[in-house]
Order: C-alpha cells, then structure tokens, then sequence
C-alpha cells in the first residue's frame, strides 16, 4: 500500500469580477493529478513557473482547498478534514518552503519555532521540550546556541537546516519540499541536500521535492513527475525521464538544465536549439485545443507518458 494516493486531483480557483463580483471564470490550477508516494521515495516534482506544483504540495497537506478528488494516506481518505485527525495526518505530512526568510517567523526565538509543532501536537514538560529541540539541531547540525538567536542571525543554508529541524519535530512519515534550495548557492544547495537525504535514512521519510530544475532533483529522487498547466506530463523512474524522456514538454526541460562543463557547451547549445524547434513543430500535437495535455497512458511498469492522440490511433492500429 502507498504511503499517500493523489487520485485525479484538482484545485481550481475561482476569477472573480463585474458589478457583482460573480465568478466569472475558474483558474485550473492543478486539473486531474495522479500519483503515490510510497514509504522513504523521493518523487520530485518539476514543472515551470505557474506549472501547479505548490498548489498540489499545499493542497496534499490540506492549505489549500480541493475542489474534487482525493487524498488517500495509507488507504485511507484524508481529503476531508475530520478524517485526518483521527489518522494523526497532520503530524504525519510538513512542509519546508523556498524562503526560510519569510516561512520562519523573524520575532521567535529559534527555540520556539522548532518547538512549535511539538507544544501543537505533543504534550511535553518543559525540560523535554528543551531537550528534543536540542536534539533535532544535532541532527541538522546546529549549535546548542542557535537556540536563542532569531531567523536573521544565521545564513541562508542555516535558516534551511532550521525548517528542516521543525519539519522532522514531530517524526513526519512525509516531508513536502517546496523548492527547499532555490534561493541558496550552488555549494550551500548540496549541503541542503546532503543532509535532507541522511536524515530521510535516519528516519525513513518520504520527500516530495518540488523543483523547476530537473538538474537539481536528478540526485534526489528515485521517480518523477512532470508537470506542465495543471497536469501531469510524463511520470517514471530517474532512469525513465532521464534517458528515456518520451514528452516534447520533458525533453524541453532536459535540454535546459545548464552545461556545466566548458568543453561541451557548443554541443548543449546545439541540442537546445534542436530541442526547440521541434518544440515548435511537435507541440501541437501534444496538446488538446486548450491547450492541455492528453490522459497519461503506460508504456512500461514504470513509466506513464501524456502521449499524442496520434501516436494513441497508431497503438490502438498495432493493437488491434
Ligand atoms: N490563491 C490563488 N488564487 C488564484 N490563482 C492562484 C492562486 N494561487 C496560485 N494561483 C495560480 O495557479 C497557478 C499555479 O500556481 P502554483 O503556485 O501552484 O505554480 P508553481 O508551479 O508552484 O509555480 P512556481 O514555480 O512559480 O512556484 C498559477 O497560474 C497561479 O497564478
Ligand atoms: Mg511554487
């Protein structure tokens, strides 16, 4: 069984204008998303800007509201919110944002916002309290003494390695990534990383790491979603999208993950441009007439791809 089960999934928001102020259209955020997480994987989820990638991380963890589908955690339904309680969901999924700056609140003490989701969801003393705080900037590798310092007292990295204390406070069975090292120096970035995957061993979490780069999740996750307006792309192991990428959309997003080595730059900018024009040429066809992509079809055990309705007649040809 999957740790959590996203079954067509769509978060709509509404436009809202005129006289009335009525709704007068409807933005699809995420428009009919399906996945699992299976218990200590990382799925990355990667999309351009706009994509629909936070709102389907903030819509798993309940923050933003579902207009139709359903959330399953260990087989159960936890898309409404009396049923997660019960299920201890809430301690079971965080999340740790893109700019530590503004998640974390600038007038706490470091203390208090790693102790936040304990003193919500654990009855501790005090002294145990103090102590597992202590305990968890081990884990991220803080001094005792960040204890009593604010947000703005520590580097981009540090404030990163503080959310991820407060995320694994309360021993989540899923952390939700949100683009968790954006904003941080390429070495800093693989710090990050390094220390959210020893302590996905140490404490068999699941990630979902959402990024625009797939240059960034390649070393993180073990399958991959691809998401482009709202929907899901191509979905498959690292091996599938990255040696056997089937959508236009995935190949684009390949062929932008910059060179960083010198002698083949000529040759990627080659490839980039290559990429593109068949982007131009090709894009059409994996798209309906709004522009959205096709249902995801399986092509192997492990790969499912928004194929063009052509290619579906030419299976369906084969097939029948
Ligand atoms: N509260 C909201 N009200 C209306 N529209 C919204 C709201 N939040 C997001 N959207 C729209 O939903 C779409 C998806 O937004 P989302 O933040 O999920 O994208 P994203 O893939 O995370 O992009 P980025 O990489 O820039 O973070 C966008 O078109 C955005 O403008
Ligand atoms: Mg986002």
């Amino acid at each position: 069984m999957s740790l959590i089960e996203v079954k067509n999934l769509k978060v709509h928001y509404p436009i809202r204008g005129g006289f009335f102020n009525r709704v007068v259209d409807n933005v699809k955020a995420v428009d009919g998303v399906s996945f699992s997480i299976e218990e200590g994987e990382t799925i990355g989820l990667v999309g351009e800007s706009g994509s629909g990638k936070s709102t389907t991380g903030k819509a798993i963890i309940g923050l933003e509201e579902i207009t139709s589908g359903s959330i399953l955690y260990k087989g159960k339904d936890v898309t409404k919110r009396t049923h997660r309680k019960q299920l201890k969901y809430d301690e079971a999924v965080q999340m740790i944002f893109q700019d530590s700056m503004s998640s974390l609140n600038p007038r706490k003490r470091i203390e208090d916002i790693i102790a936040e989701p304990l003193r919500n969801f654990e009855h501790l003393s005090k002294d145990e309290e103090k102590l597992r705080v202590l305990q968890l900037l081990d884990i991220v590798g803080l001094d005792p003494d960040a204890l009593y310092k604010y947000p703005h007292q520590f580097s981009g990295g540090q404030r990163q390695r503080i959310g991820v204390a407060r995320a694994v406070a309360t021993d989540p069975s899923l952390i939700i990534a949100d683009e968790p090292v954006s904003a941080l120096d390429l070495s800093v970035q693989a710090q990050v990383l390094n220390f959210m995957k020893k302590i996905q061993r140490e404490f068999n979490i699941s990630y979902l790491f959402i990024s625009h780069d797939l240059g960034v999740v390649r070393h993180m996750c073990d399958k991959i979603a691809i998401m482009h307006r709202g929907r899901l792309v191509e979905v498959g192991t690292r091996d599938d999208i990255y040696d056997n990428p089937q959508h236009i959309y995935t190949k684009r997003l390949l062929a932008a993950i910059p060179e960083t080595n010198v002698n083949n730059r000529e040759q990627n900018r080659e490839r980039r441009l290559k990429i593109e024009q068949e982007y131009q040429n090709e894009q059409s066809q994996y798209y309906d007439a709004d522009g959205l992509a096709f249902p995801l079809v399986q092509i192997s055990d492990t790969h499912f791809v928004a194929l063009p309705k052509e290619s579906l007649n030419k299976q369906g040809e084969v097939n029948g």
